[in-house]
């Protein structure tokens, strides 16, 4: 498509604006955003995860939130994790946590982020839920890796993500040898001083660090929606007689769905990130920037409201 690339940059640029991000809030789930937002509230989330766990499908909701700059929205947003952590606990749904640094004020004091954290990470280990620190920018990653390593000296049910498009990527990976991580190829516009921009590029560096943590014994999640990679995982696995206990594929809500039933049916476990609540205007934005054809999406949901 001619016009993917300034589609693309098009959509990151709507996903950052602090303005449309506040002023969404209030509009409800628009532009066909219900497809890949799995309702406004918990109740709605977890209704929806239930009937994925139905489905043999494995869940993770993810209480949506960004540019959060006061410590009292923080705060509220470290009260709303924890209250999907008691509603996953209390319907025994087959379904974690993911989070984002950023929703618990790391942009505002890193310890009081931690502190946040740590008050989720107590609640997830007495229940049993293990809690994904989800990869934001750049900008936050080092923060973000060392806020991981301070809370595993504490709990072991907490992991992260690792980003292929970073040039840093491998060494993190080998870093993180035994810790569960989620690998994606990465979803923000980075500079080519810290991030491969070559497609070919970061697809041979999400093999290649897929390869390294599934050789380390450790547990891998493969987040993505691109059916080769998946074969090629499914290969190498098969090839190396790693168990498939030992890994699982994550896909987003409302994307690849046939995909998703395919691989349960083939007996691997597969994982579905489900995101809800009022703030969801960057991550539709991200979504339909990673994948203009999206824009179908956005397009009937704009013509049908
Ligand atoms: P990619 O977009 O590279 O597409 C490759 C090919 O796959 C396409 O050319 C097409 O053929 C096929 N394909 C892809 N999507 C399709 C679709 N919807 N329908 C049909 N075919 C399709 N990023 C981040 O920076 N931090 C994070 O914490 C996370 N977390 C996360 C969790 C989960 C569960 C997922 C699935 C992804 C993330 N990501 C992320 C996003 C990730 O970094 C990446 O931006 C997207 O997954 C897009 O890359 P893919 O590997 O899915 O395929």
């Amino acid at each position: 498509m001619v016009l993917e690339k300034p589609l693309r940059s098009f959509f990151m640029f709507l996903a950052k604006n602090k303005m449309l991000n506040k002023a969404a809030k209030k509009w409800g789930l628009k532009f066909g955003a219900a497809q890949v937002v799995a309702g406004q509230t918990i109740d709605a989330a977890m209704n929806n995860v239930l009937k994925l766990n139905e489905q043999g499908l494995h869940c993770t909701l993810d209480h949506l939130g960004e540019f959060v700059f006061d410590k009292e929205e923080a705060l509220a947003s470290t009260e709303a994790c924890i209250h999907v952590l008691r509603a996953i606990h209390e319907s025994q749904a087959k379904c974690n946590l993911s989070l984002k640094m950023t929703q618990l004020g790391l942009d505002i004091d890193e310890a009081f982020c931690i502190d946040n954290m740590r008050r989720i990470c107590a609640v997830a280990k007495q229940y049993n839920i293990f809690v994904r620190i989800d990869m934001e920018d750049y900008s936050h990653c080092v923060q973000t890796l060392n806020i991981l390593t301070i809370l595993r000296e504490e709990f072991d049910n907490v992991g992260t993500v690792i980003q292929a498009y970073l040039h840093r990527a491998e060494d993190d990976v080998k870093n993180l040898k035994g810790i569960p991580l989620r690998l994606v190829k990465g979803a923000y516009k980075e500079s080519d001083e810290v991030a491969f921009q070559d497609k070919a590029v970061i697809d041979d560096n999400y093999m290649n660090i897929i390869r390294i943590h599934l050789d380390n014994g450790s547990y891998t999640a493969i987040a993505s929606h691109d059916h080769n990679i998946i074969e090629k995982v499914k290969a190498y696995a098969e090839e190396n007689n790693i168990p498939r206990t030992q890994f699982e594929f994550q896909m987003l809500y409302g994307f690849r769905t046939s995909l998703q039933k395919e691989l349960v049916a083939e007996g691997y476990k597969v994982r579905v990130y489900v995101p809800f609540g009022t703030d969801w205007f960057g991550y539709f934005m991200r979504r339909l920037a990673e994948r203009p054809q999206n824009i179908g999406f956005a397009l009937r949901g704009f013509f049908s409201k």
